[in-house]
């Protein structure tokens, strides 16, 4: 019998053999699926892949955008080391409150920083404050994928890493006549992300597709 990878029973296989969620996470990962957009969320081996990257590559400081109920940025919270930081931008204070008492539950609300506004108009003062990071994930506004990528480069030394949720669209990216501005945005920044010679990239099909670029 051969199966699709993508078969949900694979994926829950994935998740039963190689993810270890913490209890605190998978609370929040429960609560965060029951909202109306609970949709939004990384999946639990989009988490465990970020936490493993964190680790693998001695991240400290990571700047995430799209904090939503604070799932992604709970599982990368949780694995920077003691003196890393890492900051999550979100438009909406709805869910902060939430994300903040997971963030207490799993002793790492002191090294998360919650900052409320537009992600374009805060990455531009990160910039003029000379701020730099060792990560930047990007989960926010589809429509501006190719800002926020830009100004990633500009947040981050050489060795620098950018993660990209979303790239795939739900396999909307095979369009060939999109309608929809996020649409072609995401397409247009896969097309600008495989001809940068800016940077290294790997695109993988996990999740709803994650794109992990190095800048040179
Ligand atoms: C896909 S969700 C983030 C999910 C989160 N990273 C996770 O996996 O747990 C996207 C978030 O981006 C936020 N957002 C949308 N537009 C934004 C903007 N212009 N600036 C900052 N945040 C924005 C939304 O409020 C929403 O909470």
């Amino acid at each position: 019998m051969i199966k699709n990878i993508f078969d949900s029973e694979i994926l829950d296989y994935c998740i039963a053999k190689g993810v270890r969620e913490p209890a605190a996470i998978q609370k929040l990962r429960e609560y965060s699926s029951s909202l109306d957009n609970g949709r939004m969320l990384i999946t639990p081996i989009q988490g465990a892949f970020l936490s493993l990257l964190i680790k693998l590559t001695n991240v400290k400081n990571i700047l995430e955008i799209g904090t939503f109920t604070g799932y992604s940025a709970a599982w990368m919270g949780n694995a920077i080391p003691s003196n890393g930081k890492l900051i999550t931008l979100d438009i909406s204070h709805e869910h902060i409150n939430h994300a903040i008492q997971c963030w207490t539950n799993l002793n790492i609300k002191q090294q998360i920083e919650a900052k409320l506004g537009d992600a374009i108009e805060l990455m531009n003062q990160f910039i003029a404050n000379k701020q730099i990071f060792d990560l930047v994930f990007i989960d926010a506004n589809k429509a501006q994928y190719i800002e926020y990528y830009e100004l990633s480069l500009q947040l981050l030394n050489s060795g620098g890493i950018i993660i990209i949720d979303n790239v795939l669209m739900y396999g909307q990216v095979l369009d060939k006549n999109p309608q929809k501005k996020y649409l072609k945005v995401l397409q247009t920044l896969n097309d600008i992300i495989i001809a940068d010679n800016r940077v290294e990239v790997c695109m993988l099909p996990v999740g709803d597709g994650l794109t992990i670029v190095r800048k040179n």
